[in-house]
Protein backbone atom coordinates (compact mmCIF):
# COMPACT_ATOMS: atom_id res chain seq x y z
CA UNK A 1 0.00 0.00 0.00
CA UNK A 2 1.11 3.44 -0.90
CA UNK A 3 1.18 6.02 1.86
CA UNK A 4 2.43 9.08 0.48
CA UNK A 5 3.04 10.23 -2.94
CA UNK A 6 5.44 13.46 -4.64
CA UNK A 7 4.65 14.63 -8.13
CA UNK A 8 6.27 16.34 -10.23
CA UNK A 9 5.16 19.02 -12.77
CA UNK A 10 2.16 19.33 -10.34
CA UNK A 11 1.11 22.99 -11.53
CA UNK A 12 0.41 21.83 -15.07
CA UNK A 13 -3.09 21.17 -16.59
CA UNK A 14 -2.74 17.05 -15.59
CA UNK A 15 -0.72 17.74 -12.23
CA UNK A 16 -3.12 20.62 -10.96
CA UNK A 17 -6.21 18.21 -11.32
CA UNK A 18 -4.23 14.90 -10.46
CA UNK A 19 -3.07 16.54 -6.74
CA UNK A 20 -6.33 17.58 -5.47
CA UNK A 21 -7.87 14.27 -6.83
CA UNK A 22 -4.87 12.40 -5.10
CA UNK A 23 -5.14 14.42 -1.93
CA UNK A 24 -8.96 12.95 -1.72
CA UNK A 25 -7.88 9.74 -1.83
CA UNK A 26 -4.80 9.45 0.48
CA UNK A 27 -4.89 12.43 2.64
CA UNK A 28 -3.56 16.22 1.70
CA UNK A 29 -0.70 15.73 3.79
CA UNK A 30 0.43 12.69 2.36
CA UNK A 31 0.41 14.13 -1.60
CA UNK A 32 3.42 16.55 -1.93
CA UNK A 33 3.11 18.89 -4.88
CA UNK A 34 6.16 20.21 -6.68
CA UNK A 35 7.03 22.13 -9.36
CA UNK A 36 9.56 24.11 -11.25
CA UNK A 37 7.45 27.03 -11.16
CA UNK A 38 6.41 28.99 -7.42
CA UNK A 39 3.38 30.34 -9.00
CA UNK A 40 1.81 28.09 -6.44
CA UNK A 41 -2.65 28.42 -6.58
CA UNK A 42 -4.83 28.83 -3.74
CA UNK A 43 -6.18 25.15 -4.04
CA UNK A 44 -2.56 23.70 -4.25
CA UNK A 45 -1.12 25.75 -1.07
CA UNK A 46 -3.75 25.28 1.03
CA UNK A 47 -4.86 20.97 0.24
CA UNK A 48 -1.54 19.95 1.45
CA UNK A 49 2.18 20.62 1.44
CA UNK A 50 4.09 22.34 -2.08
CA UNK A 51 7.94 22.67 -2.67
CA UNK A 52 9.92 24.18 -5.55
CA UNK A 53 11.16 21.10 -7.67
CA UNK A 54 13.47 20.84 -10.93
CA UNK A 55 13.65 17.74 -12.02
CA UNK A 56 17.18 18.26 -13.25
CA UNK A 57 18.03 18.18 -9.44
CA UNK A 58 18.16 14.96 -8.34
CA UNK A 59 19.91 15.69 -4.62
CA UNK A 60 16.89 18.04 -3.88
CA UNK A 61 14.67 15.22 -5.39
CA UNK A 62 16.30 12.90 -2.90
CA UNK A 63 16.00 15.39 -0.08
CA UNK A 64 12.43 15.75 -0.40
CA UNK A 65 11.98 12.09 -0.58
CA UNK A 66 13.74 11.77 2.87
CA UNK A 67 11.74 14.57 4.16
CA UNK A 68 8.82 13.76 3.99
CA UNK A 69 8.97 10.11 3.52
CA UNK A 70 8.03 9.57 -0.10
CA UNK A 71 7.14 6.13 -1.40
CA UNK A 72 4.80 6.88 -4.78
CA UNK A 73 5.80 9.16 -7.44
CA UNK A 74 3.71 10.65 -10.70
CA UNK A 75 6.48 11.84 -12.39
CA UNK A 76 4.04 14.87 -14.76
CA UNK A 77 7.14 17.67 -15.02
CA UNK A 78 7.72 17.50 -19.46
CA UNK A 79 8.03 19.88 -22.25
CA UNK A 80 4.76 19.18 -24.87
CA UNK A 81 4.89 18.23 -28.39
CA UNK A 82 4.47 22.35 -29.56
CA UNK A 83 7.13 23.61 -27.60
CA UNK A 84 8.86 20.78 -27.80
CA UNK A 85 9.28 21.54 -31.66
CA UNK A 86 10.14 24.41 -31.24
CA UNK A 87 13.04 24.08 -28.71
CA UNK A 88 14.11 20.52 -29.07
CA UNK A 89 17.19 20.75 -26.75
CA UNK A 90 15.05 21.91 -23.85
CA UNK A 91 12.50 18.93 -24.66
CA UNK A 92 15.14 16.27 -24.99
CA UNK A 93 16.79 17.83 -21.36
CA UNK A 94 13.78 18.02 -19.42
CA UNK A 95 11.98 14.94 -20.38
CA UNK A 96 14.85 12.82 -21.09
CA UNK A 97 17.30 13.63 -17.82
CA UNK A 98 14.43 14.56 -15.91
CA UNK A 99 13.14 10.98 -16.42
CA UNK A 100 16.46 9.07 -15.60
CA UNK A 101 16.87 11.35 -13.02
CA UNK A 102 13.75 10.34 -10.87
CA UNK A 103 13.96 7.01 -11.81
CA UNK A 104 17.67 7.15 -10.25
CA UNK A 105 16.71 8.69 -7.19
CA UNK A 106 13.51 6.40 -6.69
CA UNK A 107 16.11 2.91 -6.93
CA UNK A 108 18.20 4.51 -4.37
CA UNK A 109 15.44 5.70 -1.99
CA UNK A 110 13.46 1.96 -2.85
CA UNK A 111 10.21 4.34 -4.20
CA UNK A 112 8.13 1.56 -4.39
CA UNK A 113 5.91 2.26 -7.39
CA UNK A 114 5.91 5.12 -10.00
CA UNK A 115 3.56 6.62 -12.99
CA UNK A 116 5.07 7.77 -15.47
CA UNK A 117 2.89 9.42 -18.39
CA UNK A 118 3.53 8.26 -22.31
CA UNK A 119 1.85 9.99 -25.12
CA UNK A 120 -0.13 9.44 -28.44
CA UNK A 121 2.68 10.72 -29.65
CA UNK A 122 4.72 8.10 -29.21
CA UNK A 123 3.58 6.81 -32.80
CA UNK A 124 4.15 8.41 -35.91
CA UNK A 125 3.58 8.77 -39.49
CA UNK A 126 4.44 5.26 -39.90
CA UNK A 127 1.52 3.64 -37.74
CA UNK A 128 -1.59 2.38 -38.43
CA UNK A 129 -3.77 5.11 -37.46
CA UNK A 130 -7.13 4.15 -37.13
CA UNK A 131 -7.66 1.70 -33.98
CA UNK A 132 -3.55 1.96 -33.44
CA UNK A 133 -2.66 -1.47 -31.97
CA UNK A 134 -1.38 -1.61 -28.34
CA UNK A 135 1.65 -2.81 -30.09
CA UNK A 136 2.93 -1.82 -33.00
CA UNK A 137 5.37 0.82 -34.92
CA UNK A 138 6.89 3.35 -32.74
CA UNK A 139 8.34 5.59 -35.47
CA UNK A 140 7.28 9.39 -33.86
CA UNK A 141 9.04 12.50 -35.64
CA UNK A 142 8.32 14.65 -33.31
CA UNK A 143 11.28 15.79 -30.75
CA UNK A 144 8.35 15.41 -27.94
CA UNK A 145 7.37 11.98 -29.24
CA UNK A 146 10.89 10.84 -29.16
CA UNK A 147 11.85 11.63 -25.93
CA UNK A 148 8.28 9.59 -25.14
CA UNK A 149 8.95 6.53 -26.40
CA UNK A 150 12.98 6.55 -25.16
CA UNK A 151 10.48 7.37 -21.79
CA UNK A 152 8.52 4.39 -22.07
CA UNK A 153 11.56 1.67 -22.97
CA UNK A 154 13.81 3.57 -20.34
CA UNK A 155 10.79 2.80 -18.06
CA UNK A 156 11.17 -1.15 -18.64
CA UNK A 157 14.99 -0.96 -18.58
CA UNK A 158 14.57 -0.01 -14.90
CA UNK A 159 11.67 -2.65 -14.31
CA UNK A 160 13.80 -5.42 -15.77
CA UNK A 161 17.28 -4.26 -14.11
CA UNK A 162 16.48 -3.27 -11.21
CA UNK A 163 12.69 -5.02 -10.31
CA UNK A 164 10.86 -1.39 -10.11
CA UNK A 165 7.55 -0.57 -10.46
CA UNK A 166 6.97 1.49 -13.36
CA UNK A 167 3.80 2.32 -15.22
CA UNK A 168 2.45 4.64 -17.37
CA UNK A 169 -0.22 5.29 -20.39
CA UNK A 170 -0.53 7.09 -23.75
CA UNK A 171 -2.51 10.00 -22.80
CA UNK A 172 -4.65 11.13 -26.12
CA UNK A 173 -5.46 15.15 -25.85
CA UNK A 174 -6.83 15.70 -22.55
CA UNK A 175 -9.95 18.31 -22.43
CA UNK A 176 -9.71 20.01 -18.77
CA UNK A 177 -10.83 23.57 -17.05
CA UNK A 178 -9.12 23.77 -14.34
CA UNK A 179 -5.15 24.57 -15.76
CA UNK A 180 -5.13 25.96 -19.28
CA UNK A 181 -2.48 23.10 -21.15
CA UNK A 182 1.25 23.65 -21.48
CA UNK A 183 2.15 23.98 -25.36
CA UNK A 184 0.76 20.81 -27.28
CA UNK A 185 -1.22 20.17 -30.30
CA UNK A 186 -4.21 19.18 -28.33
CA UNK A 187 -4.23 22.45 -27.05
CA UNK A 188 -6.81 23.69 -29.63
CA UNK A 189 -9.89 21.52 -27.91
CA UNK A 190 -9.67 22.89 -24.27
CA UNK A 191 -9.03 26.79 -25.26
CA UNK A 192 -12.32 26.42 -28.32
CA UNK A 193 -14.54 26.16 -25.07
CA UNK A 194 -12.84 29.17 -23.42
CA UNK A 195 -12.99 30.93 -26.73
CA UNK A 196 -16.80 30.36 -27.37
CA UNK A 197 -17.78 31.32 -23.98
CA UNK A 198 -15.90 34.57 -23.80
CA UNK A 199 -15.69 35.63 -27.99
CA UNK A 200 -18.30 33.36 -29.38
CA UNK A 201 -16.26 32.52 -31.76
CA UNK A 202 -12.54 30.45 -31.90
CA UNK A 203 -9.77 30.54 -34.45
CA UNK A 204 -8.28 27.04 -34.51
CA UNK A 205 -5.04 26.07 -35.72
CA UNK A 206 -5.16 22.80 -36.99
CA UNK A 207 -7.74 22.31 -40.24
CA UNK A 208 -10.95 21.43 -39.80
CA UNK A 209 -11.17 17.69 -40.54
CA UNK A 210 -7.97 16.74 -38.80
CA UNK A 211 -9.15 14.05 -36.50
CA UNK A 212 -7.73 13.21 -33.14
CA UNK A 213 -8.09 10.90 -30.44
CA UNK A 214 -9.12 12.93 -27.28
CA UNK A 215 -10.48 12.43 -23.19
CA UNK A 216 -12.37 14.27 -20.66
CA UNK A 217 -10.21 15.24 -17.53
CA UNK A 218 -12.35 12.93 -15.35
CA UNK A 219 -11.38 10.10 -17.09
CA UNK A 220 -7.99 10.62 -17.37
CA UNK A 221 -8.06 10.96 -13.65
CA UNK A 222 -9.98 7.79 -13.13
CA UNK A 223 -7.06 5.89 -15.45
CA UNK A 224 -4.10 7.36 -14.09
CA UNK A 225 -5.27 6.40 -10.70
CA UNK A 226 -6.79 3.31 -11.51
CA UNK A 227 -3.55 1.92 -13.09
CA UNK A 228 -1.83 3.43 -10.26
CA UNK A 229 -3.44 1.18 -8.15
CA UNK A 230 -4.05 -2.05 -10.52
CA UNK A 231 -3.05 -5.09 -9.27
CA UNK A 232 0.30 -5.77 -10.27
CA UNK A 233 -0.20 -9.35 -11.04
CA UNK A 234 -2.68 -8.87 -13.73
CA UNK A 235 -0.46 -6.47 -15.61
CA UNK A 236 1.09 -7.80 -18.53
CA UNK A 237 2.29 -4.17 -19.69
CA UNK A 238 3.70 -1.26 -17.80
CA UNK A 239 4.86 1.50 -18.93
CA UNK A 240 2.77 2.18 -22.51
CA UNK A 241 -0.75 1.22 -21.72
CA UNK A 242 -3.01 2.33 -24.85
CA UNK A 243 -6.09 4.34 -23.38
CA UNK A 244 -8.62 6.30 -25.34
CA UNK A 245 -11.70 8.42 -25.00
CA UNK A 246 -13.05 10.04 -28.18
CA UNK A 247 -11.86 10.68 -31.60
CA UNK A 248 -13.05 14.50 -33.14
CA UNK A 249 -12.26 17.13 -35.60
CA UNK A 250 -12.28 20.47 -34.99
CA UNK A 251 -15.57 21.27 -36.92
CA UNK A 252 -17.35 17.86 -34.63
CA UNK A 253 -15.94 20.11 -31.63
CA UNK A 254 -17.87 22.93 -32.99
CA UNK A 255 -21.04 21.77 -33.90
CA UNK A 256 -20.88 20.19 -30.20
CA UNK A 257 -20.65 23.83 -28.98
CA UNK A 258 -23.16 24.64 -31.51
CA UNK A 259 -25.87 23.12 -30.29
CA UNK A 260 -25.52 24.96 -26.77
CA UNK A 261 -24.47 28.24 -28.19
CA UNK A 262 -25.77 28.42 -31.69
CA UNK A 263 -24.20 31.60 -32.54
CA UNK A 264 -20.76 30.34 -32.14
CA UNK A 265 -18.28 30.56 -35.34
CA UNK A 266 -15.27 28.68 -35.94
CA UNK A 267 -12.30 29.59 -38.68
CA UNK A 268 -9.17 28.02 -39.58
CA UNK A 269 -5.59 29.04 -39.68
CA UNK A 270 -3.70 25.76 -39.26
CA UNK A 271 0.22 26.42 -38.56
CA UNK A 272 3.41 24.21 -37.86
CA UNK A 273 1.21 22.31 -35.58
CA UNK A 274 -0.88 20.93 -38.53
CA UNK A 275 2.35 18.89 -39.30
CA UNK A 276 2.38 17.45 -35.56
CA UNK A 277 -1.08 16.37 -35.90
CA UNK A 278 -0.95 14.63 -39.26
CA UNK A 279 1.48 12.52 -37.56
CA UNK A 280 -0.39 11.12 -34.57
CA UNK A 281 -3.43 8.42 -34.74
CA UNK A 282 -7.14 8.88 -35.83
CA UNK A 283 -7.72 6.65 -33.42
CA UNK A 284 -6.49 4.28 -30.44
CA UNK A 285 -7.37 0.77 -29.95
CA UNK A 286 -7.41 0.29 -25.70
CA UNK A 287 -8.40 -2.99 -25.56
CA UNK A 288 -5.18 -4.38 -23.38
CA UNK A 289 -5.99 -1.68 -20.98
CA UNK A 290 -9.68 -2.73 -20.65
CA UNK A 291 -8.77 -6.73 -20.01
CA UNK A 292 -5.57 -5.98 -17.82
CA UNK A 293 -7.10 -3.23 -15.16
CA UNK A 294 -10.54 -2.61 -16.48
CA UNK A 295 -10.29 0.85 -17.69
CA UNK A 296 -13.21 1.95 -19.63
CA UNK A 297 -13.83 5.68 -20.54
CA UNK A 298 -17.45 7.30 -19.38
CA UNK A 299 -17.20 10.76 -21.48
CA UNK A 300 -18.13 11.18 -25.15
CA UNK A 301 -17.74 14.39 -26.81
CA UNK A 302 -21.19 15.66 -26.08
CA UNK A 303 -21.43 14.71 -22.39
CA UNK A 304 -17.72 16.53 -22.39
CA UNK A 305 -19.00 19.87 -23.86
CA UNK A 306 -21.76 20.08 -21.83
CA UNK A 307 -19.61 19.95 -18.34
CA UNK A 308 -16.76 22.19 -19.81
CA UNK A 309 -19.84 24.95 -20.86
CA UNK A 310 -21.48 24.34 -17.79
CA UNK A 311 -18.01 24.56 -15.70
CA UNK A 312 -16.40 27.58 -17.50
CA UNK A 313 -19.55 29.41 -17.89
CA UNK A 314 -19.31 29.73 -14.45
CA UNK A 315 -16.34 30.68 -13.89
CA UNK A 316 -16.39 33.20 -16.49
CA UNK A 317 -19.41 35.21 -14.48
CA UNK A 318 -16.90 35.09 -11.27
CA UNK A 319 -14.87 36.76 -13.64
CA UNK A 320 -12.17 33.99 -13.62
CA UNK A 321 -11.40 34.41 -16.94
P1 LIG B 1 1.94 20.85 -18.65
O1 LIG B 1 2.85 21.44 -19.67
O2 LIG B 1 0.60 21.43 -18.48
O3 LIG B 1 2.65 20.88 -17.23
C1 LIG B 1 3.99 20.52 -17.07
C2 LIG B 1 4.46 21.05 -15.73
O4 LIG B 1 5.84 20.69 -15.59
C3 LIG B 1 4.38 22.58 -15.62
O5 LIG B 1 3.70 22.95 -14.43
C4 LIG B 1 5.83 23.02 -15.58
O6 LIG B 1 6.05 24.15 -14.75
C5 LIG B 1 6.51 21.79 -15.03
N1 LIG B 1 7.93 21.70 -15.38
C6 LIG B 1 8.52 22.04 -16.55
N2 LIG B 1 9.84 21.87 -16.46
C7 LIG B 1 10.09 21.40 -15.22
C8 LIG B 1 11.26 21.03 -14.52
N3 LIG B 1 12.47 21.13 -15.09
N4 LIG B 1 11.14 20.57 -13.26
C9 LIG B 1 9.93 20.50 -12.66
N5 LIG B 1 8.78 20.86 -13.26
C10 LIG B 1 8.87 21.29 -14.53
O7 LIG B 1 1.86 19.29 -18.94
P2 LIG B 1 0.63 18.29 -18.69
O8 LIG B 1 -0.28 18.46 -19.84
O9 LIG B 1 0.13 18.43 -17.33
O10 LIG B 1 1.38 16.90 -18.91
C11 LIG B 1 1.78 16.06 -17.85
C12 LIG B 1 2.35 14.79 -18.47
O11 LIG B 1 1.34 14.17 -19.26
C13 LIG B 1 3.54 15.00 -19.39
O12 LIG B 1 4.41 13.92 -19.28
C14 LIG B 1 2.91 15.00 -20.76
O13 LIG B 1 3.83 14.61 -21.75
C15 LIG B 1 1.82 13.97 -20.58
N6 LIG B 1 0.74 14.11 -21.56
C16 LIG B 1 -0.12 15.16 -21.50
C17 LIG B 1 -1.14 15.25 -22.44
C18 LIG B 1 -2.13 16.37 -22.42
O14 LIG B 1 -2.98 16.47 -23.34
N7 LIG B 1 -2.11 17.26 -21.42
C19 LIG B 1 -1.26 14.27 -23.43
C20 LIG B 1 -0.34 13.26 -23.50
C21 LIG B 1 0.66 13.16 -22.53
N1 LIG C 1 -1.55 16.88 -25.64
C1 LIG C 1 -0.20 16.48 -25.92
C2 LIG C 1 0.40 17.40 -26.92
O1 LIG C 1 -0.34 17.87 -27.75
C3 LIG C 1 -0.15 15.08 -26.45
O2 LIG C 1 0.87 14.40 -25.83
O3 LIG C 1 1.59 17.60 -26.89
Amino acid sequence: MIKRILLTGSFGQIGSDLTCALRKIYGGENVIATDLSTKVTDKIKNGGPFEQLDVLDGKKLAELIDKYQVDGIFHLAAILSAVGEKNPALAWNINMQGTINVYNVAKEKGIKRIFTPSSMAAFGPTTPFDMTPQDTVLQPNTMYGITKVAGELLGKYYIEKYGMDIRGVRYPGIISNETLPGGGTTDYAVQIYYDAIKYGKYTCFLKEDSMLPMMYMPDCLNATIGLFQADKSRLKHNTDFNIAGFSVTPAEVAASIKKYIPGFEIEYAPDFRQAIADSWPNSIDDSCARAEWDWKPSFDLDATTRDMLAVLGEKHKQGLF
